[in-house]
């Protein structure tokens, strides 16, 4: 069970960061084209790998990984450091779908610097966390969050940094 799982979290996760690093130099692209024949064409091809192939895989990868928290020894530290850089690689996924629908209109232009501002965001981000996954280093909490890992610890941190909560009753 859990090794076919991991099989589908790594194919999934193949396919999202595969998508995620050509994406960019698709909308680079753009540049040289001007409205016809072959730009509609370029279009498809960036829609069809933000919609029908990176996302469902990221869905899948994030529905698979989930399913492996319950199955694997998750709670340490290494593993809240990867969910962090797995939250940065989701934010900039939504980024790529924000610059995909004005960069077809008459006017859309992506320039050399996000081209590859954003591939290598996604290649460092890809390969930080493909490391972390694998080494599994060893983080002390205790040196900078004592309490992390403690039952209650999050609400006496919210306590002592904020005071008390109370959550307003209408
Ligand atoms: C919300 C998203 C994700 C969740 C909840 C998740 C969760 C997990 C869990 C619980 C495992 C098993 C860990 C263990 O072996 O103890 C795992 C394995 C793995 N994950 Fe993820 N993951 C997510 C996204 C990603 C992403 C985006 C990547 C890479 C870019 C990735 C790469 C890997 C790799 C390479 C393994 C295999 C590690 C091994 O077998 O030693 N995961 N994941």
């Amino acid at each position: 069970m859990t090794t076919s799982l991991k099989f589908v979290h790594l194919a999934a996760i193949a396919l999202w960061s595969a998508g995620l690093i050509v994406l960019p130099f698709l909308f680079w692209q753009r540049r040289k084209l001007e409205a016809g024949l072959d730009l509609d064409r370029l279009h498809r091809v960036a829609r069809f790998v933000y919609v029908e192939m990176a996302s469902p895989a990221a869905f899948v990868a994030i529905a698979s990984g989930t399913a492996l928290i319950f199955l694997q020894t998750t709670f340490v530290e290494w593993f809240s450091l990867k969910m962090a850089l797995v939250g940065a690689m989701a934010m900039l996924h939504v980024v790529a779908g924000l610059i995909l629908p004005p960069l077809f209109s008459p006017k859309g232009q992506f320039g050399r610097f996000p081209y590859v501002a954003l591939t290598s965001a996604y290649i460092v981000l890809i390969t930080a966390i493909i490391w972390v996954v694998l080494a599994k280093p060893h983080i002390d909490s205790n040196q900078f969050a004592a309490h992390l890992f403690e039952p209650g610890g999050l609400g006496r941190w919210l306590h002592q940094s904020f005071g008390e909560i109370r959550i307003p009753t209408p």
